[in-house]
């Protein structure tokens, strides 16, 4: 039987209405705009109104991402959702977006790999199409992160935003995602966390005081180590040059820490897909996001070769090679 291998044949994006400014945050916060810009290269994040969810955003992207592959909701045999901001407990935000887009079949389910999320849920997605399991499935990275921000805490607020992105991943006969890999490393859980959740600390949550904690220096130094060995593995594994990449799509995280995994790999600046300025760091959103804002504007054309990456809390990472055809 000849093999099978999936392509990404859609992408869908979509940010929250209101922006706020590093000016506003100045009011907000000891901070000031030349500060988030020089350090993280942030000059706006976008946040989900009062009564929008992570499902709202999640599915804005997927229409999209529907639209842009001409599929129907009937053909779409999977949904995987990479998120840390699950609208519920219970059921998964994936379930929910089953039923909101009338989708009839197929398992449904969130993926929790903080940053890392929508590399895990490629990873995952991919897998099932190569196996014939399925052969259409729905991935979305979608994050309603500043409910789970402190607003008063200058060391992390200015860093994160809202926002969703998507793709649909088809079977094909040739790659498409020529690899994949993902990983963690639980050691480091403490070094970026939420401490309070439903079984461990449930007084945070109650009142409301479940808030990202992180100690920036180590997470800064550990994501560049971890995204420039993780880069270098998948070049070389697949028997490919960086030359021969056209294009990194990192996680949109720091500006900093872009610049300094790219020179660590020896990729110029200007075949790395930047668009943390627009919506600083959005988590399992910031992938897809930065992948679909390049295929919009046509830097991503077809039969290029490229390179999706991510870390995040726990720590996990990975990394996805594509062809895109
Ligand atoms: N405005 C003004 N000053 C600030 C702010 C702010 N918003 N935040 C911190 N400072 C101050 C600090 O208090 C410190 O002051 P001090 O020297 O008087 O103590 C000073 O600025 C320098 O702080 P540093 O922590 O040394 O600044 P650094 O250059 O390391 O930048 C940052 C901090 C941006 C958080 C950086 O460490 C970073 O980006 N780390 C990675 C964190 C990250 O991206 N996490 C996201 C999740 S993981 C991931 O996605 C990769």
């Amino acid at each position: 039987m000849a093999q099978i291998f999936s392509r990404i044949v859609g992408t869908g994006g979509y940010l929250p209405e209101k922006v706020l400014t590093n000016h506003d945050l100045e009011s907000m916060v000891d901070t000031t705009h030349e500060w988030i810009v020089a350090r993280t290269g942030i000059h706006q994040r976008h946040i989900a109104a009062e009564n929008e969810t992570t499902c709202d955003l999640a599915q804005q992207a997927a229409l999209q991402a529907m639209d842009a592959a001409g599929i129907r909701p009937e053909d779409i045999e999977l949904i995987i959702i990479a998120t840390t901001t699950a609208d519920q407990v219970f059921p998964s935000t994936a379930c929910k977006l089953q039923h909101r887009l009338n989708i009839p079949q197929g398992p449904a389910f969130d993926v929790q790999a903080v940053c890392a999320g929508f590399i895990y849920a490629l990873d995952i997605a991919d897998k099932y199409i190569r196996s014939g399991t399925v052969k259409r499935a729905l991935v979305v990275g979608a994050e309603t992160f500043s409910r789970i921000i402190d607003w008063t805490d200058r060391n992390t607020c200015v860093l994160f935003g809202d926002g969703a992105g998507a793709v649909i991943l088809e079977a094909a006969a040739k790659p498409g995602i020529i690899a994949s890999h993902i990983t963690a490393d639980g050691r480091y859980r403490n070094l970026l966390e939420v401490p309070g959740g439903v079984s461990s600390a449930y007084q945070d949550v109650q009142n409301g005081r479940a808030y990202v904690r992180m100690q920036g220096h180590e997470v800064f130094k550990w994501a560049v180590k971890a995204l420039g060995n993780e880069a270098q593995d998948m070049l070389a594994a697949n028997h490919l040059s960086v030359d021969e990449l056209d294009w990194l799509v990192p996680h949109q995280a720091n500006i900093r820490i872009i610049s300094a995994m790219a020179k660590r790999l020896h990729i110029p600046m200007e075949r790395v897909i930047k668009t943390i300025h627009r919506h600083g760091n959005t988590s399992a959103a910031s992938v897809p996001l930065a992948l679909n804002m390049a295929v919009r504007d046509g830097r991503i054309q077809a039969g290029q070769k490229i390179l999706l990456e991510a870390f995040g809390g726990g720590f996990t990472w990975g990394s996805v090679l594509i062809h895109y055809i």
